[in-house]
């Protein structure tokens, strides 16, 4: 088997940029600060170092410059007069911020808190729950690690109480076939006696960093009485949220990853109806029974509250650099196409159909034996992070086959797709024993053609 590069295909290339042109141009842009063009320019307004390219923006996220003034900003006014900021200050501006994201995922104020990441806020919501006897929770097989671990606590010390159902997904699938087989699997799962009491559903999924049609989802639970958590850890500022219109009855989305806010900030929305009820991970001197949500989640302790702070900063950088519209349709598109560039490189298959892919395109990795016993995640970062530390993307077995997940963001172009399928290649090269080389030209026929037939693709429909 030899792995070849295929050249960059101009067709590919100007049409990207054709449409970064078209949606630069269709913003009115008023009073903004003029930022470079989306792309390998934008560089300059985040910290990444010279020599790293940077396709992780997925696990931890990173902010720009104009988010750490704003984030210092707010250090300083607090250390200033710490009186004056904890005790009158703060509190107004956190109301500011909250009204700020509220117009943001279409929700009411009042239904919103801040807690510093997704982890505290799910431990809010599932600890804060009385089981009742026989009762289940359902998660999918592909839920983040700690959110699974919440539940694995709740089951683990319920005395053999509760329980937990899980819905496996393989991938790749299109939506249709897993709403079907999702469908199917509630009808068959249906018990009286062992109700499933709540369900817990990504917006995105980690790995493999799919999409999920909630909106779809969440009528086929609620129809069935089982109160919905939506984990939308990667959603904000990858994909549009309407709280509204999904009515959920908790949704938790992290402003520290694609938002571009500092790390140690995201929102919780907790529906009315469930308020009285719901108490943060930590029980302070705002406690009440029942429970007052803003009153409670605003004070849990003494710390910096300066990474809530600079989300304003964050949804300005956003509104200069061209809108939430542009930012995410340019992130599709690199994601998109980034995805075609590693697929023909690897000669191997992208995991999601057009409409799963958000920021994030997941590609299988060409591995002779996935199941050469070295092979685990950790194997993966270990080599990355050592030996081939020119870019990272986090690689995970899933459905018997190893893939790597790349996050797309505005600072990256399609090049930086080229270096990835670089690093892989030179991976997978030494893990299969093989002498392979990369070059860049593309042998294979077909391969070129499918680098051919999507410069003509309508860019903004799903195929
Ligand atoms: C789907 C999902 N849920 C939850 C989390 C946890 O987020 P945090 O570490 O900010 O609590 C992550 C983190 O990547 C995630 O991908």
């Amino acid at each position: 088997m030899r792995y070849t590069i295929p050249m960059m295909n101009c067709a590919i290339a100007v049409s990207f940029i054709v449409i970064c042109v078209h949606l630069r141009e269709s913003n009115e842009v008023e009073e903004l600060r003029r930022l470079p063009p989306l792309g390998r320019s934008m560089r300059q307004e985040f910290f990444m170092k010279d020599d790293y390219i940077f396709l992780n923006h997925g696990s931890y996220g990173t902010y720009p410059r104009d988010v750490q003034k704003g984030l210092r900003e707010y250090q300083e006014r607090a250390e200033r007069d710490p009186d004056l900021w904890f005790r009158k200050d703060l509190k107004p501006e956190h109301t500011k911020v909250r009204e700020m994201l509220a117009e943001v995922i279409n929700a009411d104020a009042e239904d919103l808190v801040l807690v510093p990441n997704t982890t505290g806020g799910m431990n809010a919501i599932f600890r804060s729950l009385v089981f009742a006897a026989g009762e289940r929770i359902l998660h999918f097989n592909t839920v983040y690690g700690s959110m699974g671990s919440i539940i694995q606590y709740l089951v683990d010390y319920s005395n053999g109480a509760i329980s937990k159902l899980v819905f496996n997904v393989t991938y790749p699938i299109s939506n249709d076939v897993f709403l079907q087989q999702f469908e199917t699997f509630l009808n068959e799962t249906e018990d009286p006696e062992q109700p499933i009491r709540i369900a817990l559903i990504d917006h995105i999924t980690s790995v493999p960093g799919v999409v999920i049609p909630i909106e779809r989802i969440i009528p086929l639970l609620k129809l069935r009485n089982i109160t919905v958590v939506i984990d939308g850890a990667h959603a904000i500022g990858q994909v549009p949220i309407d709280v509204k219109a999904l009515d959920p009855d908790y949704y938790i989305t992290n402003c520290h990853k694609w938002l571009y806010a500092a790390r140690g900030s995201a929102v919780l929305y907790v529906a009315k109806k469930h308020q009285p009820f719901v108490h943060p991970g930590f029980i302070n001197a705002g406690y009440s029974q029942p429970a007052k949500l803003q009153d409670e989640f605003y004070w849990t302790g003494t710390m910096d509250f300066s990474p809530y702070m600079s989300i304003p900063a964050a949804l300005q950088f956003r509104r200069d650099a061209g809108g939430e519209e542009m930012i995410m349709q340019y992130n599709h598109n690199l994601a998109y196409f980034g995805g075609k560039v590693l697929a023909s490189a690897f000669k191997t298959e992208v995991l999601q159909y057009k409409n799963q892919i958000g920021s994030m395109v997941d590609v299988r990795l060409p591995v002779d034996n996935p199941d050469n016993p070295k092979l685990t995640n950790g194997w993966w970062v270990n080599e990355q992070l050592t030996k081939h530390p020119e870019t990272f993307s986090p690689a995970y077995k899933h459905n018997g086959r190893w893939w790597v997940r790349v996050s797309a963001q505005i600072y990256n172009d399609l090049s930086d797709f080229e270096v990835c399928a670089k690093h892989f290649l030179a991976i997978c090269n030494e893990l299969n024993g093989s002498q392979n080389t990369t070059t860049d030209n593309d042998d294979n026929p077909n391969t070129e053609s499918n680098v051919n037939s999507f410069a003509h693709v309508t860019l903004f429909k799903d195929n």
